[in-house]
C-alpha cells in the first residue's frame, strides 16, 4: 500500500522545501521492522531539520522526525510480531535514516522499545524525546543527590517541550519547581503544570554579573544552553547539579571553574540520541508512571504532515507551546 510521508528536497540552488507526497514502498529505506506510525512529534532538531538547520540533514531527498509512535505491520527480528505497539527516539533516525513524518516507518528493532503498558501511542509522543530527555536530566539530577527537601529546582526554557515535560514530571515528584521562561502568558500554564513560581527570562539574566552569586538553585534542568546556562551555573547550592541538554539560546559556554572548585556544582550532559535499551526502558517506565497527559493536554498542539514546515518555522522562533504533535493516522 503506498503511503503518505513529508519529504523533504533541496534544489540545485540549495533551497529546502518540504511538500506531502504519496510513496510506493519501495521507497521505505533499509531496516528489519516496518511500522505504520501513528503520531510523531516536533522536536527543536525536528525544526532545524525541516528548515536545513544545524547540519542535521546531509542526503536528500529526506522524511524528517526524529520521533514516531505507531503499530508493527512486519518484523524480521523475534523480539516484535505484527500489531505490537512501540515506541522510536533518536538513534539519529529523523537525521541520517529517514523518520516519523510518514505514515509507514522501516527501521532497525534494536532502536524500538515497546509502548509501556498503559501509554497510548499518543501520550508516547506528547513525551517522545522531549519526554525521555526530560526524565533522564531528573534521573540524573537525582543520582547526584537531589530530593524534593534540597530545595528549590529551576527550569530553564519552561515553555518549550523538554522545558514543560520537566516542570511537570518534577512538580509529581513533589519538588518546588522554578520555571523560567520569556513569555509572560504561560505563567498560569506552567503553574498549573506544576511550578510553584515563575521567573522571567530578562530578571534571570539581569542579576549582577560576578563569578559567583547567591547560590539558590539544588538542581536545575538547563534547555537553553549559552548565556543561560552560564548564569545558573553561578547560583546552583554546594553540592547541586545542573543537567543541561540543549542550545535553543546558543552553543557557547562561559563559565569559571569556581562553581566547581568552591561549591562542588557538578554539571551533567545529558544525551538522549543514542541511549542504550537498558538506558531506555526504566525512563520510558518511569514517565509511564509519572507523566498525566490529561493535566498535560493545555500544553499539547495537533499539526497535520502538511502544516508541519510552518511549526518547524515556529519552533526555532521560539513561539511553539509545550508539544506539537503530528498526526498521522
Ligand atoms: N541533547 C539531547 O539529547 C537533547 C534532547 C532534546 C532536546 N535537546 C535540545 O534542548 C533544547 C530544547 O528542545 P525543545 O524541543 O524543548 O525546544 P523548544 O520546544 O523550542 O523549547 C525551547 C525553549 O527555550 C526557550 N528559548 C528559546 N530561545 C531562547 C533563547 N534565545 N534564550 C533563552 N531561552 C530561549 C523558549 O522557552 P520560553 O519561551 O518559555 O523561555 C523555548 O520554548 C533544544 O536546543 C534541543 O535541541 C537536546
Amino acid at each position: 500500500m503506498p503511503f503518505q510521508a513529508l519529504l523533504t528536497e533541496k534544489s540545485e540552488a540549495g533551497a529546502i522545501t518540504s511538500s506531502v507526497q504519496t510513496l510506493d514502498n519501495s521507497r521505505l529505506p533499509d531496516g528489519n521492522v516496518t511500522l505504520t506510525v501513528e503520531w510523531s512529534g516536533l522536536n527543536y532538531k525536528d525544526g532545524l531539520a525541516l528548515t536545513g538547520g544545524g547540519g542535521i540533514v546531509r542526503t536528500y531527498p529526506h522524511i524528517g522526525g526524529i520521533d514516531a509512535s505507531g503499530t508493527v505491520l512486519d518484523s524480521a527480528d523475534p523480539r516484535y510480531a505484527p500489531g505490537d505497539q512501540v515506541i522510536l527516539t533518536g538513534w539519529r533516525v529523523g537525521e541520517t535514516h529517514w523518520g516519523g513524518y510518514a505514515q509507514k516507518l522501516r527501521l532497525d528493532a534494536n532502536w524500538l522499545v515497546p509502548l509501556p503498558k498503559g501509554m497510548s501511542t499518543r501520550t508516547a509522543m506528547m513525551l517522545g524525546t522531549a519526554g525521555f530527555t526530560a526524565m533522564r536530566a531528573i534521573d540524573r539530577l537525582e543520582a547526584n543527590g537531589l530530593t524534593p527537601s534540597g530545595g528549590e529546582v529551576l527550569v530553564t526554557g519552561a515553555g518549550g517541550g523538554t522545558g514543560s515535560i520537566a516542570v511537570h514530571l518534577l512538580g509529581k515528584l513533589g519538588y518546588q519547581v522554578v520555571a523560567v521562561s520569556g513569555r509572560p502568558q504561560l505563567a498560569e500554564g506552567l503553574r498549573q503544570l506544576g511550578a510553584t513560581s515563575i521567573i522571567a527570562r530578562d530578571e534571570l539574566m539581569a542579576t549582577p554579573d560576578k563569578p559567583l552569586e547567591s547560590a539558590r538553585w539544588a538542581g536545575v534542568v538547563d534547555t537553553v544552553g549559552g548565556a543561560m546556562l552560564g548564569k545558573v551555573l553561578k547560583q546552583v547550592k554546594a553540592q547541586g547539579a545542573v543537567a543541561a541538554f540543549g542550545n535553543a539560546g546558543g552553543i557557547e559556554l562561559n563559565t569559571t571553574v569556581l562553581p566547581f572548585i568552591l561549591r562542588g556544582v557538578a554539571l551533567l550532559g545529558i544525551d538522549s540520541v543514542m541511549q542504550s535499551y537498558s538506558a531506555r526502558i526504566p525512563a520510558w517506565t518511569r514517565l509511564a508512571e509519572l507523566f498525566d497527559p490529561v493535566a498535560f493536554e493545555p500544553f499539547v498542539s495537533e499539526v497535520g504532515l502538511a502544516e508541519l514546515p510552518q511549526a518547524a518555522r515556529d519552533i526555532l522562533a521560539g513561539k511553539v507551546q509545550g508539544r506539537t504533535l503530528v498526526k498521522l493516522r
